[in-house]
């Protein structure tokens, strides 16, 4: 058995004014009432001074889903893992495959923002995910080591106990086609082996991997099942209190 923590980790994307915030994160707080698990919610930016506010006290954490790598300075629109940590953020998201699309974000962009994170004292949720057609080239490990990699190029052996990585294949995410928990689980295993072989087993086994993409309220259980599966990230479902609470109690 390892000792690794599960988390259940709900990415909000770009949902939720700051009051419809408050009402849903009053029904997280329900729902994850003596959850087994970490519960964290990622949401917008506006919405996290009154986030941080209701999940004080409680077992929810609250995470943002990007910030950005320098500390200050003339960077219009950008926020900072300072900014973050002092309203009482304990998570961000690094490298969201919608990130790395729409925004331009590259492998050395994440890993400037991994540093940002870890020097903050928020603890990183690194994704990194293959295409479809990746996947149908069969370029997909290569992919994924390369990407875990250059993200964690400058991270030590020590700081890894703080990092949370998360498999998204691209193809999975918000289209309702949820890798198969055989599928889900070899690549979570590749990821762990790449953390052996980067850093050590011991570090490698320490670090929780999460599964995102369409996991919902039915094939929760069955992927958490999987050796190398710690915890999902989870993007519509986690826009219902509901269906996320019963992701929250399959995880064990
Ligand atoms: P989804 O999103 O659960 O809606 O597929 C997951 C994610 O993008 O983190």
């Amino acid at each position: 058995m390892s000792n690794r923590k599960t988390i259940i980790a709900g990415n909000w994307k770009m949902n939720k004014t700051p009051k419809e915030a408050e009402a849903l994160l009053g029904d997280v707080l329900n729902v994850a009432k003596g959850a087994a698990c970490e519960v964290v919610v990622c949401t917008p930016y506006v919405d996290l001074p009154c986030a941080c506010a209701v999940a004080k006290g409680s077992n929810v954490n609250v995470g943002a889903q990007n910030l950005h790598f320098k500390a200050s300075g003339a960077y219009t629109g950008e926020i900072s893992a300072a900014m973050l940590q002092e309203l009482g953020v304990g998570y961000v998201i690094i490298g969201h495959s919608e990130r790395r699309e729409y925004f331009a974000e590259t492998d050395a962009t994440v890993a400037l923002k991994i540093g940002a994170a870890l020097a903050a004292g928020l603890t990183p949720i690194l994704c990194v995910g293959e295409s479809l057609e990746q996947r149908e080239q069969g370029i997909m490990g290569e992919h994924i080591r390369t990407q875990i990699k250059i993200a964690l190029a400058d991270v030590a052996a020590a700081d890894m106990g703080k990092v949370v990585v998360a498999y998204e294949p691209i193809w999975a995410i918000g289209t309702g086609k949820t890798a198969t928990s055989e599928q889900a689980q070899e690549v979570c295993k590749l990821i762990r082996d790449t953390l052996a072989e980067l850093y050590d087993d011991a570090t490698a086994q320490s670090v929780s991997i999460l599964y995102g993409g369409s996991m919902n309220a039915k094939n929760a259980a069955e992927l958490l099942a999987q050796p190398d599966i710690d915890g999902g990230l989870i993007g519509g479902a986690s826009l219902k209190a509901e269906d996320f609470g019963k992701i929250i109690a399959a995880a064990k």
